[in-house]
C-alpha cells in the first residue's frame, strides 16, 4: 500500500482525506506534537528518517490575523518549512502535494477567473507565503502536485471539525439567529471538501504541475449565502423571517476594491478531476448530511 506521510494530520481537510481513503493509502500521521514546524533543522532530521512514497503537506497556519500580526513566525512555518520539505522530497525522488491557496490571486486587479498560468499577486501575508512556496516548487521540483484551493466547505463528521466556510457560516447564523454579514464586493469559488477526499487517489496520479480545485461560481459572497439561506428555507431547516434577520450585505468591506479572486479548474478537469459549480456542491453537501 502507498505510504501517505499527512503533515497537520488532525486538521480539517487532513481529516477528511484519511476518512474516506483510510483503506487505499497506509497513511502516516505527523502533527505539531511531532515535529516542531519552527524549527528547520529538526523538521529535516524528522523527515529524512520517515519512511514514505509520497508527502501531503497540509499543515499551516491559515488565519489571516495570525499571518498579518505574526509575519515572521507564519512566514517560517507556512514557508520556509514547507520549501524545506520540498527540498527534502526532492532530494529523495518522493512526491509531495502541496495546498497552496486562492488568496494567492486576492491582489488582483482584473477578474477572475484565473488559470494556472497566471502570476500570483497577493495583498495579505498569508496569500505571499503561500505563493512563495507555490512559486519555489514550480521552479525547482520534478515531482509535485500543488492543489490550488477555493475556499473549501463541508459539515462535521466523526472526527472531522470543519474549518469556517460559507455553509457552516449560514446555518451557524441561522440556528443561532445571529445577524451575520457577508462579503458583496468579493467574488471566490466555494468547493464542497469532499471532492478533495473523493478524489484523493486521481490527485496522487495527476501528472506533476499545478491545479486549480474550485468548483465554478459567478456569485458574490453574500448572494451566494442568501442561496444557501434559501435551500434551508426550501428543505424546512429555516424561515424566511430569519433570513431576512440574519443573512446580511456587507457592503462597506472591499468598497474601495471588488476582490474576484476565483480560479479557473480547466486544467484539472481535464485531467479527470470532478468538480461542479457551486450549487449543485451546496445541494451535494445538503443531500448528504440529509438536510435536502
Ligand atoms: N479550508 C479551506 O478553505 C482552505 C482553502 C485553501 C487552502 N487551504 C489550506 O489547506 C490546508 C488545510 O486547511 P484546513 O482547512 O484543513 O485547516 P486546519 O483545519 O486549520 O488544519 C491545518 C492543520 O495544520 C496544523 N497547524 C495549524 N497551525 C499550525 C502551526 N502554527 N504550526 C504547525 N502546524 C499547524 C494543525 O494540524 P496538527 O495539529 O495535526 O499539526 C492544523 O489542524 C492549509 O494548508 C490551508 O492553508 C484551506
Amino acid at each position: 500500500m502507498t505510504r501517505i506521510a499527512i503533515t497537520g494530520a488532525n486538521g480539517y481537510l487532513a481529516s477528511l482525506v484519511q476518512t474516506y481513503n483510510a483503506g487505499t493509502f497506509d497513511f502516516i500521521r505527523v502533527s505539531r506534537s511531532d515535529v516542531d514546524y519552527a524549527d528547520l533543522n529538526g523538521l529535516r532530521s524528522y523527515f529524512e528518517a520517515l519512511d514514505f512514497d509520497i508527502l501531503f503537506h497540509t499543515a499551516a497556519n491559515a488565519t489571516t490575523a495570525d499571518c498579518e500580526n505574526d509575519p515572521a513566525g507564519t512566514h517560517r512555518v507556512n514557508c520556509e518549512a514547507a520549501i524545506e520539505l520540498g527540498r527534502i522530497c526532492h532530494e529523495r525522488g518522493k512526491r509531495m502535494i502541496f495546498i497552496s491557496t486562492e488568496q494567492i490571486y486576492n491582489g488582483k486587479h482584473e477578474p477572475g477567473p484565473f488559470s494556472e498560468s497566471v502570476e500570483a499577486e497577493s495583498v495579505t501575508n498569508y496569500g505571499k507565503q503561500k505563493a512563495e512556496v507555490d512559486a519555489w516548487m514550480r521552479a525547482t521540483m520534478s515531482d509535485y502536485v500543488i492543489l490550488r484551493l477555493s475556499w473549501m466547505f463541508g459539515m462535521a463528521l466523526p472526527h472531522v471539525k470543519p474549518s469556517p466556510g460559507i455553509v457552516g457560516n449560514v446555518v451557524r447564523a441561522l440556528r443561532t439567529n445571529t445577524p451575520t454579514l457577508f462579503t458583496v464586493n468579493e467574488k471566490r469559488c466555494m468547493t464542497y471538501a469532499q471532492h478533495l477526499a473523493d478524489q484523493f487517489a486521481a490527485i496522487c496520479e495527476l501528472p506533476s504541475g499545478a491545479y486549480n480545485f474550485a468548483s465554478s461560481n459567478d456569485l458574490c459572497t453574500y448572494d451566494a449565502a442568501r442561496v444557501v439561506a434559501g435551500k434551508l428555507v426550501s428543505a424546512g431547516i429555516a424561515t424566511p423571517d430569519a433570513v431576512e434577520r440574519c443573512i446580511l450585505p456587507n457592503t462597506e468591506r472591499y468598497a474601495d476594491r471588488f476582490r474576484d479572486f476565483r480560479l479557473d479548474n480547466r486544467k484539472a478537469v481535464a485531467a479527470g478531476i470532478q468538480l461542479g459549480t457551486f450549487e449543485e456542491d451546496v445541494d451535494r453537501c445538503l443531500a448528504d448530511f440529509g438536510w435536502m
